[in-house]
């Protein structure tokens, strides 16, 4: 049978450091709040010339480097994104020039946080009907040139990233074993970005009213977020007839730690098989399931033969879960 194995990680997070102490000084929060409510410290800022396909080149590089493949031999690329550099063309097509990948076909993916997971879902359908042997999908966001500085009520939770992961066609018993994704759209104005769009195009008025910013109903996302992600976990788990326990790592989208420990708590999994890191970096939405997989390759978390749970939760509304064994 011919499944989609994930052959190689990369990631990338600008240099720039803004802390929960910076951030006190610009509106009213304190350290002690953020660090409470969310789990974050500090978050990683893109600086005024990068866009989403400048942090998506330096982790597909990084991909492609680890996998030994060349930039040609990738078939499809689709980048997971809710902050491309452009609303035309497709970033995946920026990106694909820059990275010199002729061959491929090139789109985005919009599901905000679960988007990354959405594009593995894609590029798996597709490696799986033979229609391709290796696609490249990245998610990557620049959040925050879209947020409200002012706004002490999302400010605080994003930062910028991309990550990326390079799927290849094998006849083996391992590698993506089922996706799932799911929407509710009958919520989507929890989560949203008004303007700029065709329902409030660009204009003075857009600007006045601070419509090209992020706006987020962060109570009541969370709520439906902690309620959802333990049936997306166990619905995953049960159809492949594994427990919890046979996990070696879940890897969840990492939005605030009261949510990720919620979820664990509730499927009964330990925290130290549970990957975080949004303590550095923040809610990176698209950016942040390939980023902390990456990192968890690199500190050697992942193993071969493991079964490795990714899940989502985010705007759409839209929640996703892919189960692998590395
Ligand atoms: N500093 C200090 N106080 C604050 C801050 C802040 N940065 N932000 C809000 N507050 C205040 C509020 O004004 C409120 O005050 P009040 O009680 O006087 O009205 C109080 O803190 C509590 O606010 P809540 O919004 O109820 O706080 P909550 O515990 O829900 O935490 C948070 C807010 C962190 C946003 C949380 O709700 C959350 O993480 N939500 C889910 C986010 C998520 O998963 N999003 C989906 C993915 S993101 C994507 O798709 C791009």
């Amino acid at each position: 049978m011919i499944r989609a194995r994930i052959i190689a990680t990369g990631s990338y997070a600008p240099e720039k450091v803004l802390t929960n102490f910076d951030l006190e000084k610009m509106v009213d929060t304190s350290d002690e709040w953020i660090t409470e409510r969310t789990g974050i410290k500090e978050r990683r800022i893109a600086d005024e010339k990068q866009a989403a396909s400048d942090l998506a080149y330096v982790a597909a590089r990084e991909a492609l480097k680890g996998s030994g493949l060349k930039a040609r031999d990738i078939e499809l690329i689709i980048v997971a994104t809710v902050t491309g550099d452009m609303s035309l063309p497709a970033t995946a097509c920026i990106l694909q020039d820059r990275l010199e990948a002729k061959r491929a076909a090139a789109f985005d993916v919009n599901a905000a946080c679960s988007g990354f997971i959405y594009g593995l879902s894609v590029a798996n359908a597709f490696i799986k009907s033979g229609a391709y042997r290796r696609v490249l999908v990245v998610g990557a966001e620049v959040l925050t040139k879209f947020t409200d500085w002012e706004d002490r009520t999302t400010c605080v939770l994003f930062g910028d990233a991309a990550g990326a992961a390079i799927l290849e066609a094998v006849n083996e018993d391992r590698g993506i074993l089922c996706t799932k994704i799911h929407s509710d759209g009958s919520m989507w104005d929890l989560l949203h970005t008004p303007g700029g769009g065709s329902r409030y195009p660009a204009s003075k008025e857009t600007l006045r009213k601070k419509q090209h910013f992020i706006k987020m109903k962060g109570n009541e996302t969370f709520k439906i977020a902690v309620r959802t992600l333990e049936g997306l976990v166990l619905e995953t788990l049960d159809e492949n007839k594994l427990k919890p326990a046979d996990l070696a790592l879940l890897v969840p989208h990492q939005a605030n730690l009261r949510i990720i420990q919620a979820t664990a708590s509730r499927i009964g999994l330990p925290m130290d098989k549970v990957a975080v890191n949004l303590d550095r970096y923040g809610n990176t939405s698209a950016a942040s399931i390939p980023f902390a997989l990456d990192e968890a390759v690199r500190c050697g978390r992942v193993r071969d033969g493991d079964y490795i749970l990714l899940e989502a939760f985010g705007g759409g509304l839209t929640w996703a879960s892919a189960l692998i064994r590395w």
